[in-house]
């Protein structure tokens, strides 16, 4: 349980401010993180205070409990026919959810214990999330429900606190089969906080921060704040990110139970994926001048705009989405929320040179949303994959009449005041495209995010282009999102009123980390006996397209505002094209595995997004034993227009980007390479033809030695702190062996446990938490974490011949 008290942050806030404050605070905020019992299976005895809950598993939230597997055909096998997909006969598709055991009633119970309680406070009891079908009880009694596994909600349990200091919570959630369309995960899988206030109180995502009026002297920082209370006071102060006091406000102006106030900030700093620069507003609520409440919320200033004729801007400069689309399992680790797996995905894609993020198609996590704003990336927030009409049985159409709104509210409150978020999308791709129902359900879900925030658009990612131009559901939108169909985008820039589309969703393009399938040529649907996907990045679905063909799009069409790639990295389920292929499990569609080690793919988007690092990356690996003489293209990623290709000293010629095909446009190709084992050098080229950098690939001998990488150079007796070991093996010459697959085990000693495992691997039913697991071409990675003692964390790695190695971290407080 992580208990953290507002005294300090104010005391040091004051102290900055220069102020004194004589009272004690009344906020307190409990994290239950701690303490919790599990089990899964029917429990309705649970939720008494006597119930002996010592047998039930020990775990920590967030927690889900399918991701231990094990994987299973059976599990949740859905004997339908995909109609986005554009199917049309039914047929078995086994690791759409991951193949992993979601489904089914589970328990959680925990205990609390109130350390100043009495008539004047209120409790609140806060899900960020819960995995799904929520039903909460508190001291016997049930406090509420909600359905929505991606949801955040709360409680007032003011009513249902025992006073003798011991709380028993206990949480029902239940999963059904045929639910959704990827892994959903299963439990309580983000933050589950208890809130302690005075009655006197500012209102739980009470409040509203907006930057209405930014120019370079000077900004207008517009904060709304809902109290409870009357005869109250408001002060809020705002302080830069160096801890300085910029600005303060004191108002007693209660307008029903809203307090508005204007804050001038002068010069101000702006917030931008480049310069992700945070203010914090601090305010506390005053009755009879005794203090009774405060908060801090981090925001930024910045402006939008979607105007008719530039497309989209921010703080005045047109610019476009350079994003991509991620669900929300976090591979390996599966749903269970952990700030170090995120920040590492956002690394990987600030890197690439990515600046936005779509939380396909669902609300993001919290910590997600507070890491884009820290690390600069803007942020689509999705609600929903169905309205009222259904793409999956029991999916979100069983909750959408009861429930739309409420969610809506939620997500728009919870999340507001994060500069990340530039746009809210109300649906993906929802079967209410169709029918006139639709549009209005579309207007009514737009206008809801309209009343709660008027600050941002709403978008819908359409896959249903032609129908949704005749029906008028197009023309609605803030901003009409165009899901693939890049054939239709001019007809939908001409129909569509906006001025503007958005590539809600692009590409699809499959491929597996390291596999090379020849002959090398444009596939539709392609699969292959070993149910993997070609890494020369030709191969896509028979909706979607190449990555080229969106650049084509983005490069020439102003009209166009950007894309959201799917997807950033592989997650579990919806293994297309291999629905029906067990043991198939994971998608393929990622930039990046489902261990986030980056595919090809990631290079192509990086030699266009990342315009500030070189980019020269070179395709396939060169171990092609057997295809001596044999036509092997090679590909070149890079960010200069031309390079020559070397074999063994020889020069295969200079290509260049030209406009004859789209591929052309971005990659350099060399069709007929014949194999040769031997060393391939790539040297790129300035527009005088001189040589401005290089880079070579070799062919490796046998796996002789393990190499260690990790991502972090320590990590924080936490408890929760991740590294990420990226494990390798290399020749006796040190050279990478692309192919290798040896089985190795993994051990960790000092102040730190063994997380997972993960190799990328679509088709391995290796099980993530089990210290062992095979290479995929090459590579697979070990996530270790930290206990809440400092000290050293030691990974060694082993495998057959080969030679094992060590790692050790410092773990500090
Ligand atoms: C889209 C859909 C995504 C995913 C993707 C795969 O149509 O919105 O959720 O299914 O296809 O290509």
């Amino acid at each position: 349980m992580t208990r953290y008290n507002f005294n300090s942050l104010l005391v040091l806030i004051f102290i900055i401010c220069g102020a004194i404050i004589s009272e004690a605070q009344n906020r307190e905020v409990i994290t239950l993180k701690k303490g919790w019992k599990f089990n899964k299976g029917h429990h309705p005895e649970a939720i008494t205070s006597n119930f002996d809950a010592s047998k039930w598993e020990n775990i920590t939230v967030p927690h889900d409990w399918a991701i231990y597997g094990p994987f299973d055909k059976d599990i949740d096998i859905q004997k339908v026919a995909i109609t986005q997909n554009r199917e049309s006969i039914a047929t078995e598709k086994t690791g759409r959810t991951g193949a992993l055991p979601y489904i089914g009633e589970a328990w959680y119970r925990n205990e609390f214990s109130l350390s100043n309680f009495n008539k004047n406070k209120k409790v609140l009891i806060l899900f960020e999330g819960a995995m799904s079908e929520p039903e909460v009880f508190l001291n016997g009694k049930k406090v509420g429900e909600w359905k929505y596994g991606y949801s955040y909600f709360y409680f007032d349990i003011t009513n249902y606190i025992n006073d003798t200091n011991k709380n028993t919570l206990a949480v029902k959630l239940t999963n059904t089969g045929l639910s959704s369309r990827w892994y959903p995960g299963a439990g309580l899988y983000r933050k589950v906080r208890v809130i302690i206030k005075d009655k006197i109180n500012i209102k739980q995502w009470g409040t509203f921060i907006t930057t209405p009026i930014i120019n370079k002297e000077l900004a207008k920082v517009n904060i709304k704040t809902k109290v409870s209370g009357k005869n109250v006071k408001l002060v809020t102060t705002i302080i830069d990110a160096e801890g300085k006091l910029i600005s303060t406000n004191e108002t007693d102006a209660l307008f029903n139970n809203e307090f508005e106030q204007n804050l001038a900030v002068k010069n101000p700093e702006l917030w931008s994926p480049e310069t992700p620069y945070l203010y914090t507003a601090v305010s506390t609520l005053y009755s009879n001048n005794e203090l009774k409440d405060e908060t801090t919320k981090r925001f930024g200033i910045r402006s939008i705009n979607y105007d008719q004729k530039t497309g989209f801007s921010l703080n005045g400069k047109v610019r476009k989405f350079k994003g991509v689309c991620l669900h929300h399992d976090l591979g390996p680790i599966g749903t269970a929320i952990n700030k170090s797996a995120l920040r590492r995905q956002l690394r990987i894609l600030k890197d690439m040179g990515c600046d936005a993020i779509r939380s396909s198609h669902n609300m993001p996590s919290i910590e997600q949303l507070e890491l884009c704003d820290e690390m600069g990336f803007m942020f689509l927030a999705e609600s929903f994959d169905e309205w009222a009409k259904p793409k999956v049985e029991n999916g979100y159409n069983r909750f959408f009449k009861d429930y739309a709104e409420k969610d809506i509210v939620n997500l728009v409150h919870a999340t507001r005041n994060h500069p990340s978020i530039v746009m809210w999308s109300s649906g993906n791709e929802v079967p209410d495209q169709w029918g006139t129902e639709g549009v209005k359900r579309a207007k009514w879900l737009q206008d809801i995010f309209h009343r709660e925030d008027p600050t941002r658009p709403v978008t819908v990612g359409m896959d249903q282009v032609k129908a949704t131009i005749e029906s008028g559901f197009g023309a609605l939108l803030d901003v009409p999102g165009l899901n693939y169909r890049v054939h239709l985008y001019e007809e939908a820039y001409e129909k569509f009123p906006q001025g503007f589309l958005l590539g809600s969703e692009t590409a699809s393009t499959v491929s597996s980390r390291g596999i090379y399938k020849f002959p090398v040529e444009k596939g539709i649907m392609k699969t292959y006996d070993d149910f993997q996907s070609s890494s020369y990045d030709l191969e896509y679905c028979s909706w979607s397209n190449l990555p080229d063909d969106d650049f084509v799009l983005q490069d020439d069409k102003p009209w166009v505002i950007g894309e959201f790639v799917w997807t950033g990295f592989d997650y579990l389920g919806e293994p297309t094209p291999y629905d029906e292929a067990w043991p198939s499990r994971s998608s393929y569609f990622g930039i990046n595995d489902l261990a986030g080690l980056p595919k090809d793919r990631y290079y192509l988007y990086r030699s266009r997004w990342n315009t500030e690092d070189e980019t020269l990356h070179i395709l396939p690996h060169w171990n092609w034993k057997g295809r001596e003489g044999k036509t092997t293209p090679v590909f070149v990623y890079t960010s200069y227009d031309s390079a020559e290709l070397f074999l063994n000293g020889k020069s295969l010629g200079i290509q260049k980007k030209n406009t004859e095909t789209h591929q052309n446009r971005y990659r350099l190709m060399w069709m007929a390479v014949k194999y040769q084992p031997g060393t391939l050098k790539v040297v790129a080229l300035d527009e005088n033809g001189n040589p401005v950098a290089e880079k070579e690939i070799k062919t490796a001998g046998k796996p002789h030695k393990i190499i260690l990488e990790s991502d972090v150079k320590t990590l924080k007796a936490n408890g929760e702190d991740l590294a990420y070991i990226t494990v390798s093996v290399v020749d006796k010459n040190g050279i990478f062996c692309p192919t290798a697959t040896n089985q190795l085990t993994f051990k960790v000693d000092g102040e730190g446990t063994y997380r997972a495992a993960c190799n990328g691997d679509a088709t391995s039913l290796e099980m993530f938490h089990l210290p062992t697991m095979k290479l995929f071409s090459g590579k697979l990675i070990v996530l270790i974490q930290s206990t809440e003692k400092s000290g050293k964390i030691t990974l060694s790695v082993k495998g057959k011949r080969l030679k094992k190695e060590k790692l050790a971290l410092p773990i500090t407080d």
